[in-house]
């Protein structure tokens, strides 16, 4: 198979963790016989220091041309304590979601034995765990009109979604309910939001299509509870964008650490893929980033936008492979976990492509 793979490192220890997750696809193109060509583009804080512009118009284009884009984070300290800023790097991935169409972000959470420990909720709550969020991700108050008004005193952002936006997605997370547990929770706030109350009409009606299928509401803030006392009661769900973010932080948890989060971004057309957790600018330039989101992020590009089952297993089996031999990075490493096992990003990826 020929395929063309756009890279979009971005800021901070996104550059880290793709230059190893790049490594990963190109091992499995020799070893699977697939042709992998490669384009990079610019985004986020890099992007804003080479042209001013946190997506250039180029990275559209050259994202548009690409069977599948490798993504690693944005984000940069010096505007996080600058809430003035006009430009920011944020705007860039939230720009390359919307103009690609990326509505639906699948965040599987799955625990890898070997990292009970690593988690600071009690192994025997977390033992078998394994959820898949879906968050939708081009619409809600992300998305809305915000602004300021009384002189710059009172500020606004606006909630908004259609029907068709809670549809698309919802029909994502029944199908894909469907091939797992046959078990939904679909999360809002519809005591008291009304795009909350027009979700879960939406997911209410669909229902019906999906008998095989069981549907659960909760309550966002109730769910921010459940998922920690009781992760297994889970299987699929589904989420808007701003309750989505915050829950899947959380959810990283249940797999010991945000550095094991993988994301795909899907919609019609290409797919992005890129680890949940952010640019780490405090342990940028150390070689301490875990880079195993980054590679299990290229492993759900394989299954998602080539269909290549077995290419993506074969990425799993090499990271439960590493993880079973012992070896950490700092974020995942427990009380047993020796220094000689404790790895650095680039040992960890050499580990993971040993295995491939
Ligand atoms: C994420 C991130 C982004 C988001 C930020 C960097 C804009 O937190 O992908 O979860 O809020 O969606
Ligand atoms: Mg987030």
């Amino acid at each position: 198979m020929k395929k063309h793979i756009l890279v979009i490192p971005g800021d901070g220890i996104g550059q880290e963790v793709v230059a190893v997750s790049k490594q990963v696809v190109e091992k499995i193109g020799q070893k699977f016989g697939h042709e992998f060509s490669f384009d990079y583009a610019l985004i986020g804080h890099a992007a804003i220091e080479a042209t001013g512009n946190p997506l250039p118009d180029e990275t559209i284009e050259k994202s548009k041309a690409s069977d599948a884009i490798l993504f690693g984070a944005v984000g940069h300290p010096k505007y996080d304590n600058d809430p003035s800023a006009k430009v920011r790097p944020e705007q860039g991935l939230l720009g390359i979601r919307k103009a690609l169409g990326l509505y639906a972000n699948l965040r599987p959470i799955k625990l890898f034995d070997e990292l009970l420990g690593a988690s600071s909720i009690r192994p025997e709550v977390l033992k078998g765990a394994d959820i898949l969020f879906f968050r939708e991700l081009t619409g809600d108050i992300y998305f809305g009109e915000k602004g300021r008004k009384d002189n710059g005193n009172t500020a606004y952002d606006i909630a908004q979604y259609s029907r068709y936006e809670v549809e698309r997605i919802a029909r994502k997370a029944f199908e894909a309910a469907r091939t797992r547990s046959k078990k939904l929770c679909s999360v809002d706030k519809a005591n008291v939001l009304e795009t909350s109350r027009l979700w879960r009409e939406v997911v209410q009606a669909m229902a019906s299509e999906y008998p095989d299928v069981t549907v659960e509401h909760q309550f966002v803030d109730s769910m921010a509870m459940l998922l920690i006392k009781d992760p297994r009661r889970f299987d699929v769900v589904l989420t808007a964008n701003l309750f989505g973010d915050i829950l899947t932080d959380e959810a990283s948890q249940i797999a010991g650490s945000m550095g094991m989060l993988a994301s795909a971004s899907i919609g019609d057309t290409v797919g992005l893929y890129e680890p949940i957790h952010g640019s780490a600018h405090d342990i940028t330039g150390k070689g301490l980033a875990n880079p195993l989101a980054s590679i299990l992020s290229a492993a759900l590009m394989f299954e998602i936008s080539f269909g290549l089952k077995a290419e993506s297993e074969a990425i799993v089996s090499a990271v439960d492979g590493v993880l079973k031999a012992g070896f950490r990075t700092r974020d995942i490493a427990d009380t047993h976990t020796g220094p000689e096992k404790t790895l650095g990003t680039e040992a960890m990826g050499a580990e993971v492509l040993r295995r491939i």
